[in-house]
């Protein structure tokens, strides 16, 4: 099986996005991550769907959108219409996930299911059946840089081998403190997308250090 690379742009600088875009789609990632974050869902602020659409110009990579926002429907049309392949939302909002679900995937675009650390597994199990991928998070939501939680690692398996042993089609992402090391502890627990920010930004550059991660478990 093969591991695909999620560059986390939130590792970047975004006034230098546009050449961080251009580097992405010259290495061996398929998928770009967005993280956007409302201050509310969780800490922090980041950028909406004008800034997702805008970059969509410049790249044909899977454009991964992790949506760590409350309101996720009221917003979400602009999402759709921004370009987004991949719309994640949290199973922590207070709102009709299978509704959402069920409106992302009438807009074309391929859905998936975030879970927090805290968060039990079988919170996200009725929905399984009808989601493209999850996104396990190994940091508390909010910020890049963070290390990664060992004890989210039974997690990834628990729900990998539901999918298998239920054969589902849906993708295994890990998102936090991703690097080499925790790579493979995933990997090797059934993870098949990894999300990496600041290991990759932190390398300087980021092509390489973007290839060398694909190579690794490839
Ligand atoms: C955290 C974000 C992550 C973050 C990962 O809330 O969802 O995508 O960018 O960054 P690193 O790889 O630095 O943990
Ligand atoms: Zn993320």
């Amino acid at each position: 099986m093969s591991v695909k690379i999620s560059p986390s742009i939130l590792g970047g600088t975004f006034s230098n996005m546009e050449k961080i875009i251009s580097d992405i789609n010259k290495s061996k990632a398929e998928y770009i991550h967005f993280d956007v974050m409302d201050g509310d869902f969780v800490p922090n602020l980041t950028f909406g769907p004008k800034f997702i659409s805008e970059l969509r110009n410049f790249s044909d990579k899977i454009f991964d959108i992790h949506l760590m926002i409350n309101r996720v429907e009221k917003f979400l049309d602009e999402y759709i219409n921004a370009g987004s392949d991949i719309i994640t939302f949290h199973c922590e909002v207070n709102e009709d996930l299978k509704e959402i679900i069920t409106k992302i995937k009438k807009g074309g675009v391929k859905c998936g299911l975030a879970i927090k650390p805290k968060t039990p597994w079988t919170e996200i199990k009725p929905y399984l059946n009808f989601i493209d991928q999850i996104i396990i998070m190994t940091v508390e939501p909010g910020f890049g840089g963070q290390e990664f939680m060992n004890d989210q690692v039974d997690k990834i398996k628990n729900i990998s081998d539901y999918v298998k042993t239920n054969k589902l089609n849906v993708n295994i992402e890990i998102d936090g403190g991703i690097n080499y090391k925790t790579g493979k502890i995933c990997v090797d627990a059934g993870a098949n997308i990894l999300v990496a920010g600041s290991f990759l930004f932190n390398q300087g550059d980021l092509i390489t250090a973007t290839n060398k991660l694909s190579d690794n478990f490839n």
